[in-house]
């Protein structure tokens, strides 16, 4: 979505909130600072040459909560209404990049919040099918088995997961091919995620709350995570 459309959508939603008087039933569109999404050198992602099918993660909005950004190879629509876990609908707008095939999403799972640290991970995408998923091409919580499809917004598909991933808003320059993250769209974890795991958070240095920095590093998850679980 380019950054003209993302405020005018932002707009559009706002104006539905306050029109009536009472507050909108859509999930809005959340902006947060723009962040550009660079290598571990600090070189700038090139949106052309993200590997397919391949588990990257970085941290947005803030320092501390995870995200996938996913080559799904092929271009990716837009989804059709989305429901978060209280009721609001949304529609996500479908991949970016130059062939509309990259996405990304909130790695927090929407059902109890499992998601990738340094020592372990529950939940990455799955290109192939495995003894618990019979769903190929999903993100796959293995805490209780929550499946996600990332090319339809991260709708759940299977598990007890209440609402889709978080979606997050990504813009891509066509002319630098250039990556960046804007925003969230959906329901949002980020409050329940500082809370549950603020004990561990904090013994980890503190800061997760920190707004992500201007250029977020993007790596592969298992460079990132020292064991993925797989089910
Ligand atoms: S925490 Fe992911 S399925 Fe339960």
């Amino acid at each position: 979505m380019q950054r003209r459309e993302f405020l005018k959508f932002c707009a559009v939603s706002a104006a539905s909130a306050t029109a009536s008087g009472v507050p909108a039933a859509d999930a809005t569109a959340r902006p947060y600072p723009r962040a550009r999404l660079v290598d571990v050198r600090g070189a700038p992602l090139s949106a052309s040459a993200l590997p397919v099918d391949r588990n990257l993660i970085f941290h947005y909005p803030y320092a501390g909560t995870p995200c996938f950004l996913l080559n799904l190879g092929r271009p990716v629509r837009p989804s059709a209404k989305l429901l978060t876990a209280d009721k609001r609908s949304y529609e996500w707008k479908g991949g970016v990049g130059p062939r509309g095939s990259i996405v990304a999403y909130s790695a927090i799972c929407a059902h109890q919040l499992a998601y990738p640290t340094k020592e372990i991970s529950f939940i990455s995408y799955r290109s192939e099918k495995g003894a618990q998923n019979r769903h190929a091409n999903v993100i796959h919580c293995c805490a209780e088995h929550s499946q996600y499809d990332p090319a339809d917004g991260a709708r759940v598909l299977a598990g007890p997961a209440p609402q889709p991933l978080a979606a997050i808003l990504l813009e891509h320059d066509a002319r630098s091919d250039e990556l960046a993250a804007v925003g969230t769209l959906g329901g949002e974890m980020f409050n329940q995620f500082f809370a549950k795991y603020e004990m561990r958070l904090s013994l980890e240095g503190g800061g997760a709350r920190a707004p992500s920095p201007a250029a977020c590093v993007v790596q592969e998850l298992e460079n990132y995570c020292r064991q993925q679980v797989r089910c």
